[in-house]
């Protein structure tokens, strides 16, 4: 059937789950039991995050994904804040699984840790369905659904000509890198760690090549920083496991995004600073997600680049301001009113 609507609506195929906080005065050691002074439950997942943010950054949004019985709150909230769900399955009783669980430990002294259980995330029918993309222009995936759906989606949405855009958050395998179906890929979203981590899975010979790898980003000058993310985007651009025709996004925390188009014919990388805190920095929980799902909001705009990414940090500095991950994420209208 022939679709009429040629406004555009993305898909985001991934993980929905709950996140159990409990507040304790210290982290459980072995062997002990200690009682909880509160414990809260919000929606979380980082596919759930990020359709979340296309849907309040005004993007047309479906997530597909998997719930279990106990997980419809976690529809109804996603459902309020304007995410369809049409394509969120709930799992029937046979399946006998649980929506997926984050046990979050959360200490007096700042201290955090956390069980994950990837439940109906998991879930794969059998055999694998050729996913239907016909009512979607754009998709947008991570990583913590079963690998195999995630590209089967992927090859799908390149046959069907969508623009997409991957966060590869958990990474993959350094074998699942190499084997990773590039071609089929518009847009790649990365932190500086996660770079450098592609750069590692496709070195040829580990031993000539030395990537800079370090996980405190603000022990670095922004001047060192932007070097070493600038060599690494050109580095990965050019790598045979790679492919060229991949426009590349690597955020870096409080000093802002790198950006690079090939795709437009512009060999540049640019770079932005995050935006200015108007309040006291809270909890950045979540600021990748809020970045993923207001940028794919934006390219379905079809904005300039350099327009939608600067959308994109104010409503990060927002939400790195507000405690939670999605709590967090702003409105559409609350992120114009700062940017003017
Ligand atoms: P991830 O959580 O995926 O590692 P980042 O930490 O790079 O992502 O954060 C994504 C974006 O959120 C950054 O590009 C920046 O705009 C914003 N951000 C994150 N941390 C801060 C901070 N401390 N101050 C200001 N903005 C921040
Ligand atoms: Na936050």
């Amino acid at each position: 059937m022939a679709s009429f609507s040629s406004q555009p609506k993305c898909l985001v195929r991934g993980s929905i789950n709950i996140d159990e906080f409990f507040a304790l005065p210290h982290i459980v050691r072995p062997g002990e039991t200690i009682s909880s002074t509160s414990l809260t439950k919000r929606a979380g997942g980082k596919g759930a995050n990020q359709a979340y943010a296309v849907a309040r950054a005004g993007g047309k949004v479906d997530l597909d994904g998997c719930i279990g019985k106990d997980g419809e709150w976690v529809r109804d909230f996603l459902k309020s804040g304007g995410v369809g769900d049409t394509r969120l399955t709930t799992l029937n009783d046979e399946v006998g699984k649980l929506t997926g669980r984050a046990i979050i430990q959360s200490a007096a002294d700042g201290e955090n840790s956390i069980v994950l259980h990837a439940g109906a995330n998991y879930h794969l029918a059998s055999p694998l369905p050729t996913p239907d993309l016909k009512d979607y222009t754009h998709i947008l995936l991570q990583n913590e659904i079963p690998l195999q759906s995630t590209l089967s989606y992927l090859k799908a949405s390149k046959t069907s000509g969508l623009i997409s855009v991957f966060n590869p958050s958990p990474m993959l395998s350094q074998k699942n890198l190499r084997e990773f179906p590039w071609e089929c890929l518009s847009w790649l979203i990365v932190n500086e760690g996660e770079l450098f981590d592609l750069l590692d899975a496709f070195q040829q010979d580990p031993t000539t090549i030395k990537t800079k790898k370090n996980n405190n980003l603000e022990d670095l000058s922004l001047e060192e920083l932007k070097a070493r993310s600038t060599e690494g985007i050109l580095n990965l651009h050019s790598n045979p496991y790679f492919s060229e025709n991949i426009n590349i996004i690597c955020t870096l925390g409080s000093k802002g995004i790198l950006y690079f188009n090939p795709t437009s014919g512009s060999k540049e990388i640019g770079h932005l600073p995050a935006g200015k805190l108007l309040n006291p920095l809270k909890d950045t929980t979540g600021a990748g997600d809020c970045f993923a799902g207001y940028f794919v909001a934006g390219l379905m705009r079809g904005e300039k680049l350099e327009d939608v990414l600067k959308t994109c940090l104010t409503a990060c500095a927002i939400c790195v301001e507000n405690q939670g991950a999605m709590e967090s994420v702003p409105s559409r209208e609350t992120v114009l009113s700062r940017l003017t």
